[in-house]
């Protein structure tokens, strides 16, 4: 059975796009699900292609949303191009951006991912009203 949005104060999305990274494990899994429930389509990135294909029919059946799973390496800049010409080309205005992947995960960091998907413009995806990251 998919879950019914939680009422009150959870706010509706509609099939607004959000995009998570680190989205197929963890914290960034549990928000991808939060999303879901409330209406959002998902686009969720991680590395391990079989566990994002897994995740992704996972959040599907769970919730009922629509769940695209893109994988790439954050911790290479061609990755991260190449995300970001997908991601805008398919989802021109996302409404929500959140960063869970592996911020501190072990010797290959990518703490310059928020600033490297800015520079690339995903600030001007993200700038139509009510948009966050
Ligand atoms: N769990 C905690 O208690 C805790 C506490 C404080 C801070 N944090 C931080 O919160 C974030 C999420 O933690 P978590 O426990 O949810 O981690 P997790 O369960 O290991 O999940 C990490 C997610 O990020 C993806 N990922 C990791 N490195 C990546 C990379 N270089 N490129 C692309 N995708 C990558 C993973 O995909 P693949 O598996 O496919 O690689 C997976 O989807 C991390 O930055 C962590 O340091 C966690």
């Amino acid at each position: 059975m998919i879950p019914a949005p939680a009422a009150g104060d959870a706010e509706l999305l509609y099939g607004d796009v959000c995009v998570v990274t680190g989205g197929t494990d963890g914290i960034g899994k549990a928000i991808a699900r939060g999303l879901a429930r409330r209406g959002g389509e998902l686009v969720i990135i991680g590395r391990d292609s079989s566990k994002g294909e897994l995740c992704k029919r996972e959040l599907e059946s769970s919730t009922g949303a629509r769940v695209t799973y893109l994988r790439g390496e954050l911790s290479d800049r061609r990755d991260i191009d190449a995300l970001v010409v997908k991601i805008s080309r398919r989802w021109p205005a996302l409404r929500f951006l959140v960063h869970s992947a592996g911020i501190l995960a072990g010797r290959k960091a990518v703490p310059t991912i928020k600033q490297i998907l800015i520079d690339h413009s995903f600030d001007r995806l993200l700038s139509r009203r009510g948009s966050r990251t």
